[in-house]
């Protein structure tokens, strides 16, 4: 049976990780998040030194070519392969969707899951997440940065989600609520988009 392949897109603070965790455990597939993969101190930044780092922390995208041969890497290891993946921070751009198709052919996405959330939740919700991270919150999370990544994600999001609409494998789904109802929500679309019975 094929293993799952799942996309999450939605703006910063939306539950993006928070869901893909859950994701990942309930079906056995492996949380790919390139946020987490660049931030990781022996990571992708750490590597490229200063530049990137600041990139990161103003709330910039890398480019393409950093970003597209890091998943290139993780989706080729043998656990991905294996149980298959929730994708969390990546396609950000038409080029990071196109090469999808490259990675995973003769496979495919499955579904992409866009968590809709207003401007002024995922503001709190980040605001809420530095408090509790305290002296080692994100420096991109400071007010300002947020605001800058929203505004790069709705440029960003029409494209995005656009090229996986046209492939059928856009589903919208409210990411207001508690983090249980969101799941909820996104296990029934991700259900409903995997071929065969698969459990509750
Ligand atoms: P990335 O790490 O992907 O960050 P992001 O998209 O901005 O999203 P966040 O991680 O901030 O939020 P999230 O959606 O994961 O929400 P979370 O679950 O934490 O990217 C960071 C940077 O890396 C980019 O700006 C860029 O520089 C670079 N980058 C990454 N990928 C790239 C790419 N492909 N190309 C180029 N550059 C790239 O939830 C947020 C908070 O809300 C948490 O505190 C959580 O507990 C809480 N929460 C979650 N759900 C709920 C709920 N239902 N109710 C109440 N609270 C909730
Ligand atoms: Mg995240």
């Amino acid at each position: 049976m094929a293993v799952p392949r799942v996309v999450l897109l939605g703006p910063p603070g939306a539950g993006k990780g928070t869901q893909a965790e859950r994701l990942a455990e309930h079906y056995g597939v492996v949380h790919v998040s390139t946020g987490d993969m660049l931030r990781d101190p022996a990571g992708t930044v750490a590597r490229l030194g200063s530049e990137a780092r600041a990139s990161l922390d103003a709330g910039q995208l890398l480019p393409d070519e950093v970003m597209i041969d890091l998943v290139a890497e993780r989706l080729a290891r043998e656990d991905v392969v294996r149980r298959g993946f929730v994708l969390d921070g990546f396609p950000r751009t038409l080029a990071q969707a196109e090469s999808l198709t490259r990675l995973l052919a003769p496979d495919r996405i499955h579904v992409a899951i866009q968590l809709q959330v207003p401007s002024d939740v995922v503001l709190a919700r980040v605001s809420g997440r530095r408090l509790a991270a305290g002296s080692a919150s994100r420096l991109d999370d400071l007010d300002e940065v947020v605001v800058r990544r929203l505004a790069r994600h709705e440029e960003e999001v029409g494209r995005v989600s656009g090229w996986f609409a046209e492939r059928d494998l856009l589903v919208t789904v409210d990411g207001v609520g508690t983090v249980d109802e969101v799941t909820g929500r996104i296990r029934s679309a991700v259900d409903a988009a995997l071929p065969g019975p698969r459990g509750s």
